[in-house]
C-alpha cells in the first residue's frame, strides 16, 4: 500500500499554517489598530499585507525545503561512505588472503580514479570505477587457497581455475542493485584491446572504458610491485612495458593518458615506485 504520511512534509506544512494563521491574527488587529484615515490608505494597507505575506511564506517554505533536503543528503553522503567502507572491508579481507598482493588493491584504485579524471569521467561514473577498482580482484575469494596461494607456477588446470574470477566477480555481485554499474571492472580487467583476453574475449570498445584504464594501471602496478619470485621492475623498464602493450593488450588512448598521467606525477614515480611493505 502506498504511505501518504510524511513527518517531513507534515512538519513543513505545520509551521507554514501555524505562521498563516499568526499573520492573519496579527495582521488583522494591526491594520484595525492603525485606523486608516482613508478607505485609500486602507487597500494600500491591505495590498502590503497580503503581498509581504506571498514574500515571507514564500521564503519560509524554501528554507524549510532547503533545510529538509540537506539532511537527505547527509543522510545519502552517510550511506555512501558506509557502502564504500563495505567494499573497502571486502577488499581487505582478499588482501589479507593473498599477502602477495597487500596494498595493490588501494595503490590501483588510486591511480585508476586519478586516470579515470583524466580520461574525463567525472561524478557518478567516478564513484563506480573506485568501486570497481576495489573490487577487481574480489573473484579471487573463489578460487581455492592451493591455486591462489601456490608459491610456484600454475599448470593449465590451474590457470582454467584461476582465469575463472572475472565470472566469479560476477556471480559474487549480480545480486546487489548498487554495484551493478561498477562490474565493469571485476568482469573485464582481463579483457585485452586485441580480443585475445578473457573471459569473454571483448575487442577494442566492447571493452567497457573503465576496465580498460584499469588494465594499464593493474599490470604496471604488478610489474613494479616487489615479489618473493622477483624484485620490482623500475619505472622507467614498466612505462616501456605497458608502451608496448599499446594496440595488443591495451587501449592505446588508456596508455596515452596514463603515460601523460605518470609524467605529471611526483618524483617518487622517477625511480622505483613504492613497493608492498610486506610483513
Ligand atoms: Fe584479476
Amino acid at each position: 500500500m502506498r504511505r501518504w504520511w510524511s513527518p517531513a512534509a507534515a512538519r513543513i506544512v505545520a509551521v507554514y499554517v501555524a505562521f498563516s494563521l499568526a499573520w492573519i491574527l496579527i495582521g488583522d488587529r494591526l491594520a484595525e489598530a492603525a485606523k486608516p484615515a482613508s478607505d485609500g490608505l486602507r487597500l494600500t494597507i491591505e495590498d502590503a499585507k497580503g503581498t509581504l505575506f506571498v514574500l515571507i511564506t514564500g521564503a519560509l517554505v524554501y528554507a524549510l525545503v532547503a533545510l529538509h533536503d540537506q539532511r537527505q543528503r547527509a543522510l545519502r553522503q552517510e550511506q555512501e561512505r558506509a557502502y564504500d567502507e563495505t567494499l573497502s572491508g571486502w577488499a581487505a579481507a582478499l588482501d589479507l588472503r593473498d599477502r602477495s598482493t597487500a596494498e595493490h588493491t588501494s595503490r590501483v584504485t588510486e591511480l585508476t580514479v586519478a586516470l579515470a579524471r583524466r580520461a574525463g569521467l567525472s561524478g557518478h561514473d567516478l564513484v563506480q570505477v573506485r568501486r570497481g577498482a576495489t573490487l577487481h580482484d574480489i573473484g579471487k575469494m573463489g578460487v581455492p587457497d592451493e591455486i591462489l596461494l601456490k608459491p610456484g607456477a600454475l599448470d593449465d588446470a590451474e590457470w582454467v581455475q584461476m582465469r575463472r574470477h572475472p565470472e566469479l566477480a560476477v556471480q559474487f555481485l549480480h545480486g546487489i542493485g548498487y554495484l551493478q554499474p561498477a562490474l565493469d571492472i571485476p568482469w573485464c580487467h582481463h579483457e585485452k584491446w586485441d580480443g585475445s583476453g578473457y573471459p569473454r574475449g571483448l575487442a577494442g570498445e566492447q571493452i567497457p572504458l573503465a576496465a580498460r584504464l584499469f588494465a594499464v594501471v593493474d599490470v604496471y602496478d604488478a610489474v613494479t610491485c616487489d615479489r618473493p619470485y622477483r624484485g620490482p621492475m623500475p619505472h622507467t623498464e614498466a612505462m616501456d612495458l605497458v608502451r608496448a602493450g599499446s594496440g595488443s593488450h591495451f587501449d592505446p588512448e588508456a596508455v596515452r593518458l596514463f603515460d601523460e598521467l605518470m609524467s605529471d606525477r611526483s618524483p617518487r614515480h622517477d625511480g622505483a615506485p613504492e613497493r608492498d611493505r610486506r610483513p
